[in-house]
């Protein structure tokens, strides 16, 4: 069962030319990159289909409309209040978060993170010449949580800026309130910069709420920024499109100082596929979640039947799977011998920081049978 949106099989998906599809040859079951395997929202094809026709594909006009969907989202999903005025469009999240790093910190400056995290992060915060400070995520008998002191102790050791993940990928983790309060606090206290990548926010799966790091607190809105797109929960990355957006003058000041050109350096119709998905695309979404509900549990289901040794917990949010495959004795990096003998292809945990040495991150938005055979075929190699 995968709900009522009809998932093209995999010889169909083949043809397209994304990254997901074209990476691997063709024997190979790729879930590595984000991309899911639905088809496009009919409201953002229609939209976009629309444009076409008109052959509408100049550069991105400085309108509001992108600031009023996100903002209307916002407030009707998440009952957060945005000022569509404090909404500014960039390319992506990846270089909404580099422009604004440049901005906040200086060349040798430290920046922290929460391993096993996004690997890009530690390229953007090298890539402006700082260094990748590590506060890792804890992981207790209730699932994994930020650690509150492991990010003080890094913060008390002139730490410039934190890169929050918030739903956090590669693991799922939906961060608690008071964690995020908590955060904020000691972000005030040592006067941290907390940019906040909530990418997968629309992809909160039931069970768990979505909060807004700009939510939650004075101190958030002081030293905080949003990172929000469509580019995840719709299947928008390579339109390019996304949003940066704060609460208070002192972090909006940084967020004006990007540079007059960056509306021009976004995808139009990434920004007419955006507003689209977020004025239009809830029922899609919709159904989008309960396929992925489903597909979290179905994954739980042949882990424990076929792979009983590995350890995996059900994500709170999004389309990836944070697999432990040490039990197995695959080495440090199970992927490559996944790849080789059971040609299918995810991610390696290493890369997400020490934590996921032994670990692979897999992608679970395709249809169920797509994820039978992937755990079917690993299954086949224990
Ligand atoms: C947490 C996170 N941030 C950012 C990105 C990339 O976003 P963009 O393509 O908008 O740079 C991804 C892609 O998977 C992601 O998972």
């Amino acid at each position: 069962m995968t709900g009522a949106l009809p998932i093209p099989p995999v010889a169909e998906l083949r043809k397209r030319q994304s990254a997901k599809w074209r990476t691997f040859p063709d024997d190979v079951l790729p879930l590595p990159v984000a991309e899911m395997d639905f088809p496009l929202a009919e409201p953002v094809a229609k939209a976009l289909r629309e444009a076409v026709d008109r052959s509408d594909t100049g550069y991105a006009a400085p309108t509001r409309d992108l600031a009023d969907a996100v903002s209307r989202y916002a407030r009707r999903e998440w009952d957060w209040k945005i000022d569509p005025d404090d909404v500014r469009t960039v390319t992506d999240v990846g270089i909404g978060i580099v422009e604004i790093l440049r901005r906040v910190v200086s060349p040798g400056d430290r920046v922290a993170i929460s391993p096993p995290v996004y690997e890009p992060f530690s390229w953007w915060i090298r890539e402006v010449g700082a260094h990748v400070v590590e506060a890792p995520l804890a992981e207790g008998p209730q699932g994994w949580q930020l650690d509150l002191d492991a990010l003080e102790r890094a913060f008390a050791d002139h730490v410039t800026a934190y890169v929050l993940c918030n739903p956090h990928n590669p693991v799922g983790l939906v961060h608690r309130r008071e964690d995020l309060v908590a955060l904020a606090g000691l972000a005030d206290k040592y006067g941290v910069y907390v940019l906040s990548d909530e990418i997968h926010a629309p992809l909160v799966l039931p069970g768990a709420e979505f909060v807004p790091f700009l939510s939650v607190s004075d101190e958030a809105r002081r030293w905080g920024f949003s990172f929000l797109s469509a580019s995840k929960g719709w299947n928008l990355a390579g339109l390019k499109a996304a949003t940066v957006i704060t609460a208070d003058p002192a972090p909006k000041r940084y967020v004006d100082r990007l540079s007059p050109h960056s509306l021009y350096r976004t995808g139009h119709l990434g920004v007419i596929a955006t507003v689209a998905a977020f004025n239009l695309g809830d029922p899609w979404l919709a159904e989008v979640l309960s396929v992925l509900d489903h597909n979290r549990k179905l994954l739980e289901e042949l882990l424990v039947k076929l792979l009983p040794d590995v350890r995996y917990r059900q994500p709170q949010a999004g389309f990836l799977a944070w697999i432990d495959f040490r039990a197995l004795g695959w080495g440090d990096d199970p992927t490559d011998h996944i790849l080789a003998a059971a040609k299918v292809a995810l991610n390696a945990g290493h890369r997400y920081g020490p934590t996921g040495i032994g670990h692979a991150r897999l992608n679970f938005g395709c249809s169920a049978e797509t994820l039978t055979e992937a755990i079917t075929r690993i299954a086949a190699l224990s």
